[in-house]
């Protein structure tokens, strides 16, 4: 039986999750608002990849025998009006989050919870991946300027993107 202690971390990180979710979603709508479907529609896939990871979460701490205890999410921030703003901010939030999962493990390793520290190894890849996705993304946009034709361009591709891996 898993500890208490990693049950509740457990839980806190479903937390983690869903508020990612919740932050993507919310720039998803600030870019729709600024016509930038193409990209809004790679954050709100973005936001339904991070429900699935908090799913993946709860299922493991209900399969460990814990018990799920669903937490508050604070309301995200709103207000994004470019591209470039929208990437700084889902690079910085990707960074905390793998804080969290490092910290994680290493509370695993703590209690010596081995099934714990397989399960976590998953989160431990993807955040390399959600990482270097992110910070591709915002160098291109650095890369290419903040014209407004740049813009249409790299919302152009977004959207693509988010179409093409949505299939
Ligand atoms: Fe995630
Ligand atoms: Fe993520």
């Amino acid at each position: 039986m898993a500890k208490p202690e990693l049950i509740q971390a457990f839980n806190d990180q479903i937390r983690e999750e869903l508020n990612s979710s919740y932050v993507y979603l919310a720039l998803s709508a600030d870019l729709d608002g600024q016509n930038l479907t193409g990209a809004a529609a790679w954050f709100r896939k973005q936001a339904e990849e991070e429900r699935g990871h908090a799913m993946r979460l709860y299922t493991f701490v209900n399969d460990i025998g814990g018990q799920v205890v669903l937490q508050a999410l604070p309301q995200p921030a709103s207000g994004v009006k470019t591209l470039k703003e929208a990437f700084t901010k889902a690079l910085a939030h990707e960074k905390h989050v793998t804080a969290s999962i490092h910290k994680l493990v290493k509370l695993s390793r703590q209690l010596d919870d081995i099934a714990a520290e397989s399960f976590l190894k998953w989160f431990v890849d993807e955040q390399v991946e959600e990482e270097k996705n992110a910070a591709e993304i915002l160098a291109k946009i650095e890369m290419t300027g903040a014209s407004s034709g740049s813009q249409y361009m790299l919302d152009r591709d977004l959207g693509k993107k988010a179409g093409a891996s949505a299939s």
